[in-house]
């Protein structure tokens, strides 16, 4: 096999063991000396050259060298999304656990499957066992369980589905040839994913029925008992009602102990999309924000994001996991039985999967709770002292009051247009990140000289207007990051005379 590079696979008899081990020790050495220099490099740095990507684009006929492609990789790290940074604040991503990195790389190796028992007999039972932990900080009972999935849009589907398939009996047949239409209700703030899901199952986006909701984000009961009483007369199917426990742009938890009565009263299913609070199951100090969710018949949950674990890394909960047999389940008769553990695959939509648990079960061992509950504790300190700094400035204005560590806030001068508004917290973005108020234009009034580190801002449009994001998890964000941070905001409104 002469045109194969020695280190293409690790030998399983050990005859590259050396090779292997310089390879690894160069790609270790990259990795270290780009992640503990995170903070140089910019939250966004600077684009890669178009050229760049096309030569990388080809498919070469020889093996690359493994030094020119450790090189093409560093490029590529350097001009990569940095949420490593203090001053990444713009989504819901963070730095992840060192745990789960070193646990992918190993599971990588291995290369086992959950797609079934055999294929992969410790973490098909570690992920079960794991699961069924997770379930009861959630307080769903003793006949709770999960399963992992590819993210929390997977996680919300296969939910979802699970509801439709117990409410119409539709695991065989479907639900064509039903009387009525089936929905459900959702926030009108709710992930995007729940109209994906509604598409998938074959309702159709719009049977996912938008809710209403109050000045903080959260579901307006009132318009919910209005929806469900409206749908029911036009002869509708409701079988299921989603919370959310963390929304997307503003962080907000809805009243989920209110939904869930409702909910228990029209026997619909009740959904909590938890996939960024859901964190809070860890926290001493804020678990009571979930207060109902123990009624939940599902739950989505993302340890990839507030829990720092490596991306993907979510989970779907069932109040009765042995549901799943009966409702969700499809048998892959090539695979072998076991007798007291589940094919995962046969109750996932994904067959073949990675070991996702071995990151989630390493960091929850190496962190532990006690860790947990301080970093989330440290997120809620930084986030008060970002609101502080927020009301202390009357030109700035909150988009809700903040539950969570999401701050969506924004420029609001009383003398300009809606439009223009829009323009100046997007010129605003710009500045925190890059010094300039426009990209794209570097003429002398918009370059300012910022004084201070970068931060990166996203610009989610919310009520159908532009404004300024910050998700406050990064563990190495200190107050000094912040107090930078609205320096800079009260250079930029003094340079544009707003002030
Ligand atoms: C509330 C909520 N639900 C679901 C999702 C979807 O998760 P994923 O992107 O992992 O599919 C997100 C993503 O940000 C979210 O914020």
């Amino acid at each position: 096999m002469s045109a194969l590079p020695k280190t293409a696979f690790i030998d399983p008899t050990g005859h590259n063991r050396a090779d292997i081990e310089a390879l690894l020790h160069q790609a270790i050495a990259l990795l270290i000396e780009e992640m503990t220099q995170a903070d140089a490099r910019s939250p966004l740095p600077e684009p890669i050259a178009t050229e760049q990507f096309e030569q990388w684009a080809q498919i070469p006929e020889q093996s690359v060298d493994s030094e020119v492609l450790l090189g093409w990789v560093r490029s590529q790290l350097k001009s990569s999304m940095n949420a490593a940074h203090p001053g990444y604040m713009g989504h819901m991503d963070s730095i992840p656990t060192t745990l789960s990195v070193i646990g992918d790389l190993l599971v990588a190796a291995l290369n086992n499957n959950m797609l079934s028992v055999e294929m992969s007999p410790v973490f098909s039972r570690l992920e079960q066992l794991v699961m069924q932990q997770i379930a009861a900080r959630f307080g769903l009972g003793a006949s709770a369980g999960g399963v992992m999935v590819s993210g929390g849009s997977l996680a919300n589907l296969q939910a979802l589905t699970v509801a439709r398939n117990v409410a119409f009996n539709a695991v065989d047949t479907g639900i064509v040839g039903l009387k009525g239409q089936p929905v459900f209700f959702v926030s009108e703030v709710a992930h995007t994913s729940m109209q994906k899901a509604a598409m998938m199952m074959g309702l159709g986006a719009k049977s996912a029925i938008p809710l209403r909701t109050n000045k903080n984000s959260q579901i307006e009961i009132e318009d919910f008992k209005a929806k469900l009483a409206q749908s029911l007369r036009q002869g509708q199917l409701p079988f299921a009602v989603v919370a959310t426990a963390g929304t997307t742009v503003t962080g907000s938890i809805d009243p989920i102990e209110q939904i869930a009565a409702i909910a228990h009263s029209h026997q619909l299913w009740l959904h909590v999309d938890a996939a960024y609070g859901g964190a809070l199951a860890f926290s001493p100090d804020h678990r009571h924000l979930l207060s109902g969710i123990s009624q939940a018949n599902s739950v989505t949950f993302n340890p990839q994001k507030w829990l720092y674990v490596a991306k993907t890394c979510a989970v779907v909960l069932f109040k009765q996991f042995e549901l799943l047999d009966q409702y969700f389940r499809i048998r892959a008769p090539y695979m072998g039985e076991d007798t007291q553990w589940p094919n995962l695959g046969e109750l996932t939509v994904q067959g073949t999967r990675h070991p996702d648990i071995l990151k989630l079960w390493l960091s929850l061992q190496h962190v532990g709770t006690a860790g947990y509950a301080e970093i989330i504790r440290h997120n809620y300190e930084i986030t008060t002292q970002f609101v502080e700094a927020v009301k202390a400035r009357p030109i700035l204005e909150l988009a809700s009051e903040p539950q969570m560590n999401l701050v969506c806030f924004r420029l609001a001068p009383e003398t300009v247009s809606a439009e223009e508004c829009d323009r100046l917290n997007s010129q605003l973005q710009s500045y925190l990140l890059t010094g300039h108020s426009a990209q794209s234009d570097s003429s002398s009034a918009d370059h300012l000289e910022r004084a201070s580190a970068p931060v990166f801002l996203s610009l989610p449009t919310y009520r159908g207007r532009r404004w300024l994001k910050a998700v406050l998890l990064n563990p190495y964000t200190q107050p000094s990051t912040l107090e930078k941070l609205f320096k800079a905001v009260d250079e930029f409104v003094q340079a544009q005379g707003l002030d």
